[in-house]
C-alpha cells in the first residue's frame, strides 16, 4: 500500500504544513490522497460539532471526496495530548481502532497520515505515534522545525523511528518562523550525518514546488509508484 506517516520531532513543528503541500501536489499530479488524521485534539466547537482544523486542512488539500468523518473521527475539544483529553470525555481509543480508521476505504489511493505531536508522543490508550506508525508499516517523513536544537530533535526522533524497524522516508526541516539565525544550516549539517534525504522549507515560501517536486519525486520511488513528469526543470536532471 503507498502512503506515508507524517510524524514530527514535536507539536507544532508544520506536520500539517508539509502534509497539506505533499497532499495538493501529490493531486495535482492525479495521484488518489487518502488523508487520514484519526484522532485530533484541540478542535473549535461550532455548533454541535467539533471542527479538526488539521484533518480539513488535509481534507481540503487533498479534495478528498469523503467525509470528514472518515479522516477524523475521534476529536477532542481541550488542545492537550489526544489520550488525555479522550479520557476526559470519557473515551477509550485503542492503536488497533486507529489502524482501522486509517486503513478503511484506503485501498485506491497514496494513504497520507498524520499522527499528534511527536513519534513518542501518546496517540491511544496503549500506544504512541510510534505504535500506529509501526503496525501501519508506512514509511515515516519526519518534520522538525529548523531552528536552533533542531539536529538533536531530530537525531533523537530517527534513532527512535530505526530502533521500530520503519524506513525513514527523510527529514523536512521547516521553518515556522522567519528568526533562522543567518550563518546556521541545519540541513547542510544533517545531511553529514544522516543517510535519507533532508529536505528544507523556508518560512512562508512562496514558491513551495522545489521541496515538493524533490519529496515527491522520492516519495513515489520509495511508494513503487510512477514518477511524475515535470516541465523543463526536473527534465534537465
Ligand atoms: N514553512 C512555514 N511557513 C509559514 N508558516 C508555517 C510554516 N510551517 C508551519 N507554519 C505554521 O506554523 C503553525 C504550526 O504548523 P502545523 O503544520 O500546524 O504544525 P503541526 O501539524 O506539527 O502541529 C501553523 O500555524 C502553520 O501554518
Ligand atoms: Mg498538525
Amino acid at each position: 500500500m503507498p502512503g506515508i506517516f507524517i510524524t514530527g520531532t514535536n507539536t507544532d513543528v508544520g506536520k500539517t504544513y508539509i502534509g497539506v503541500l505533499l497532499a495538493k501536489q501529490l493531486t495535482a499530479l492525479g495521484i488518489t490522497v487518502i488523508p487520514r488524521k484519526p484522532i485530533e485534539s484541540g478542535c473549535q466547537r461550532s455548533n454541535d460539532e467539533l471542527i479538526p482544523a488539521d484533518a480539513t486542512a488535509l481534507q481540503q488539500a487533498a479534495t478528498y471526496t469523503g467525509d470528514l468523518a472518515e479522516i477524523c473521527p475521534f476529536r477532542f475539544e481541550p488542545p492537550i495530548s489526544p489520550v488525555r483529553a479522550a479520557h476526559l470525555a470519557n473515551r477509550i481509543l485503542t492503536t488497533e481502532q486507529l489502524v482501522s480508521i486509517c486503513l478503511t476505504g484506503s485501498e485506491q489511493g497514496f494513504l497520507l497520515v498524520e499522527g499528534a505531536g511527536g513519534f513518542y508522543s501518546p496517540l491511544s490508550e496503549d500506544g504512541l505515534n510510534a505504535d500506529l506508525a509501526t503496525a501501519l508499516q508506512l514509511p515515516v517523513l519526519l518534520v522538525a522545525n529548523d531552528s536552533l536544537g533542531a539536529i538533536n530533535h531530530v537525531l533523537l526522533s530517527v534513532e527512535a523511528i530505526k530502533l521500530r524497524g520503519l524506513s525513514l522516508m527523510g527529514v523536512v526541516l521547516n521553518a515556522i518562523d522567519d528568526n533562522t539565525p543567518a550563518d546556521m544550516d541545519n540541513a547542510a549539517d544533517l545531511r553529514q550525518l544522516l543517510d535519507c534525504p533532508v529536505f528544507s522549507q523556508n518560512y512562508n515560501a512562496v514558491d513551495t514546488s522545489a521541496l515538493a517536486e524533490g519529496l515527491i519525486e522520492y516519495v513515489l520511488a520509495v511508494s513503487d509508484m510512477p514518477q511524475p513528469v515535470y516541465a523543463a526543470k526536473s527534465n534537465k536532471k
